[in-house]
């Protein structure tokens, strides 16, 4: 990320960070890209801004969303209903939700690299393996039966 701000500010591009799914807090910061030191022009946030109200936001600076009424657009742009619920939930993520993040992050971080990624894998693996035996029988049986209908109409 830092070489993608380097490379931007030499060619006078502008960062865009999607945080669609990583932001509002999910990474135990406001936004992931916090994690990097790096601050890139424009965040592009949704979904979890609002609570799953439907809203999509572009962060900026003032001096660079000096766009002309039209040169943009968003399915979701806003509507007072969506706004306040936007308003609630960083109300919320600011008193406790991005604190908790980190704060379960952290945990989890420390648990898990207790049990050790190995181990994690393994037991997902073990666990996925009848539901992808059920899925072959099941395709197989599907197979049996478009080759009988098959043998029945020639
Ligand atoms: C990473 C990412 N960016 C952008 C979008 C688009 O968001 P929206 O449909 O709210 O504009 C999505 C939607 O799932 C997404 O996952």
């Amino acid at each position: 990320m830092q070489e993608l701000r380097r490379i931007c500010d030499t060619h006078g591009i502008l960062l865009i960070c999607d945080e669609v799914q990583a932001g509002c807090g999910r990474t135990g910061k406001w936004w992931a890209v916090q994690h990097c030191g790096v601050e890139p022009d424009i965040i592009t946030i949704a979904k979890g801004i609002a609570s799953g109200m439907p809203l999509g936001v572009t962060l900026t600076r003032a001096e660079i969303m000096d766009w002309v009424p039209g040169s943009h657009a968003s399915t979701f742009g806003g509507n007072p209903v969506c706004i306040a619920a936007a308003l609630a939930t960083m109300d919320v993520l600011e008193r406790e939700g991005v604190a908790n993040s980190a704060k379960v992050g952290a945990h989890m971080k420390q648990r898990m690299s207790k049990v050790g990624w190995r181990r994690i894998v393994r037991w997902r693996r073990a666990r996925q393996r009848p539901v992808i035996r059920r899925r072959d029988r099941d395709r197989q049986r599907e197979e049996d039966v478009a080759a009988t209908r098959a043998r029945d109409s020639a």
